[in-house]
């Protein structure tokens, strides 16, 4: 094959796969592969260099660096959104959008609200040949060099009836993961860190030197376009934004068309409730009159379409003082530094308490008491706090110094060699310590005890009641109707609790004695590859690095976990109090039914929970991801099921409603 064919034919076979691996979500080979084939053009290139094109795979961080940026004038004015803050004042611009229209309802597209840097590309013949910041709207910078090596951006657009002139426009963002990696590699570079994603995004792609843009994990969603020529638009927009799909711009696949405001209400309340879930930040949603006619009808005011309006999500970043920094006890005596803040709502809750992780951390981001901090709380994440605002720090505040005792029990403070964490070498003497223990032996996951809270345990430990989890079931219902907030009610229903929580299975029992790294996973494997505890307690570590999922650490943990005389004795006790499981048949790996295949839950599920189905998969050896891709096998889909649904459907995996489910589990 002559070389300008094979060129030709290598670039269109690396556009095809960016098409799939950014926009489809679907790559095709392995990266090694892809490696492969853009050192295969880079080569020919440098072989036959009149053979480059500016719109070549390779040719993404091309030029030198400016002294600064030119300015684009918009052709069509990059506009704002209105905002809405509460359900009020969405149904205030729905009632507003109808009544112009004359209309009963209207349908809207809902899209993720993204929080990064507006963009806008121009398409020439189907080429990319410049990028703009929106500016004040009517102006921005020329960052064409810089777009140039985001990833998801097309150099050149791809199928059928591309418009002569086509400007999109979308909003460049960072993942949460491209944006710690980026700032531990600053970090470890002794270069300054970035305080969220959004001002990382905004930093990467105003770089004067596009190679320094190129090493920063930047992305597109494109949402709109600007100005077109050649091409009738469609009659929605959503419509529109399936074609943009097809022409290789990369779209949310968030993005729904609703009806009404109901439809609104419901699609703002499921992003945010998966708002935490997604990698990337988003700051509310948008919704977007659907039908172009429709939008047309209904202008512009000022800076702002009539036919959208963005509803935000609360604040998740607020301003309040340091009050004082206290030391918490973990379950494993780990010493967790937290701040005592004045009251601040952020993120739809009043938050006094955040979490600072650990000492390092303190002096990374330097934060001392009575330092204005900025603190951060998403969603059911625990609130931290981000930074500090070093100009509005009082005179004499002092740096941060951990104890060398432990708050509690006095106990020394060490810190291992290598670890970030500090520990109070208490064990179960030191009374926070037992207290975590109960706690967590109880919770949910574990042995479910319901009814017995953290207040409850803490009385429970302070007056002596319980040292350890086996005095749980010699309580008798006159100790516990003695204790703050328990009536004769209460004491009776937390018996029966203890009583009920006696059936159980190995894994949670396992998972209830708080060894050291062994979580609800490796409980689940240990428990199915021993059957019975007397193998598990005297097996070696040798023998238990050969159950899938522990390594040399966790074996070390479980094996010393079973040598201390008081863990046994611990054990001995609940037996005798009657804690009971069945034992298992030991299955080896290989034997069980569904191993090797990968399964997705989604959605709600009726006759058991989540947790439970994937518990139950997983002792038939099957695999639980989080995510679908062309390796998931099946996909059990419950009621209200999300995206993942519609993966499954897009790349025809196998999707199980709950009862195939259940018959599956059962057979
Ligand atoms: S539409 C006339 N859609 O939000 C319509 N904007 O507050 C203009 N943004 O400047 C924008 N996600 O930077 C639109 N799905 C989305 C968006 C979005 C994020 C940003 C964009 C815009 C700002 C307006």
């Amino acid at each position: 094959m002559n070389i300008r064919k094979r060129i030709e034919k290598l670039r269109e076979e690396i556009n095809n796969h960016n098409y799939h691996y950014y926009v489809l979500d679907e790559p095709l080979i392995p990266d090694v592969e892809y490696d492969r084939l853009m050192r295969e053009l880079r080569e020919l290139e440098e072989q036959h260099p009149e053979l480059i094109t500016p719109d070549s795979p390779t040719q993404r961080v091309g030029a030198e660096p400016v002294e600064a940026f030119g300015t684009v004038r918009h052709e069509a004015p990059m506009l704002s959104l209105d905002n809405a803050f509460s359900d009020e004042e969405v149904q205030a611009f729905h009632r507003r959008v109808c009544e112009r229209l004359g209309l009963e309802d209207v349908e809207y597209t809902a899209e993720p609200k993204l929080d990064g840097l507006a963009v806008s590309l121009r398409y020439e013949g189907g080429v990319l040949v410049s990028g703009a910041t929106r500016g004040d709207g009517y102006t921005g910078e020329n960052i064409t060099q810089n777009v140039r090596t985001v990833p998801s951006i097309p150099l050149k657009l791809r199928g059928k009836g591309i418009p002569p002139v086509l400007e999109v426009r979308g909003e460049v963002y960072m993942t949460r993961s491209g944006f710690e990696a980026l700032n531990a590699r600053q970090r470890k570079a002794g270069e300054k860190t970035f305080v969220n994603p959004r001002n990382a995004a905004a930093g990467s792609l105003r770089q004067l030197d596009p190679r320094v843009t190129a090493e920063r994990p930047l992305a597109i969603y494109c949402y709109g376009v600007g100005v077109v020529r050649g091409w009738t638009l469609p009659e929605r927009h959503s419509l529109m934004l399936e074609q943009l799909k097809a022409w290789g711009l990369r779209v949310s696949d968030e993005i729904r068309v609703v009806r009404g405001v109901e439809g609104c209400l419901r699609y703002y309340r499921d992003m945010q409730a998966r708002r935490d879930k997604l990698d990337y930040d988003i700051d509310g949603v948008v919704y977007k009159v659907d039908l172009f006619s429709q939008q047309d009808a209904l202008g512009f005011v000022s800076r702002a379409p009539r036919w959208a309006i963005a509803h935000k999500f609360p604040a998740q970043e607020a301003l309040t003082r340091l009050l004082a920094i206290d030391i918490q006890v973990g379950r494993t005596g780990a010493l967790t530094p937290v701040a005592r803040l004045e009251p601040v709502f952020v993120g739809g809750a009043t938050v006094t308490n955040a979490t600072l992780h650990n000492e390092d951390e303190i002096h990374r981001k330097d934060v001392r008491v009575g330092d204005t901090v900025v603190i951060r709380r998403a969603g059911d994440v625990i609130p931290e706090v981000v930074s500090v605002v070093r100009e509005r720090r009082p005179p004499g505040a002092a740096p941060f110094k951990m104890a060398g005792r432990c708050p509690v029990c006095g106990a020394d403070v060490i810190r291992n060699e290598g670890e970030a964490v500090a520990r109070c070498t208490g064990g179960l003497f030191c009374p926070a310590q037992r207290k975590e223990a109960i706690k967590h032996f109880a919770s949910r996951k574990a042995m479910d005890i319901e009814g017995l809270g953290d207040k409850l345990v803490d009385q429970l430990v302070e007056r002596g009641l319980v040292n350890n989890v086996a005095d749980l079931y010699s309580l008798t219902q006159e100790q516990l109707a003695g204790l703050e907030r328990m009536g004769e009610k209460s004491a009776a229903n937390l018996i029966a609790a203890i009583e009920n929580s006696k059936e159980t299975t190995l894994a949670r029992f396992l998972y209830a004695l708080g060894i050291r790294e062994v979580g609800e996973a490796t409980a689940l494997s240990l428990a199915s590859h021993f059957g019975n505890l007397p193998a598990l307690m005297e097996a070696s570590e040798e023998t238990l690095q050969s159950v899938p999922d522990v390594g040399p650490v966790v074996a070390a943990h479980i094996h010393a976990f079973f040598r201390q005389a008081h863990n046994r004795e611990v054990i001995e006790r609940l037996q005798q109090a009657g804690v009971h499981w069945p034992d298992l048949q030991v299955h080896r790996a290989t034997d069980l039914p569904l191993q090797g295949k990968t399964f997705v839950i989604t959605g709600r599920l009726d006759t058991m929970t989540r947790d439970e189905a994937k518990a139950r998969l997983q002792a038939l050896g099957a695999r639980v991801a989080g995510s679908v891709s062309r390796k998931t096998d099946y996909v059990v889909a419950g009621e209200e099921p999300g995206s993942k649904y519609d993966k499954a459907l897009a790349l025809g995996i196998d999707i199980l409603d709950e009862r195939a489910l259940s018959d599956l589990l059962q057979s």
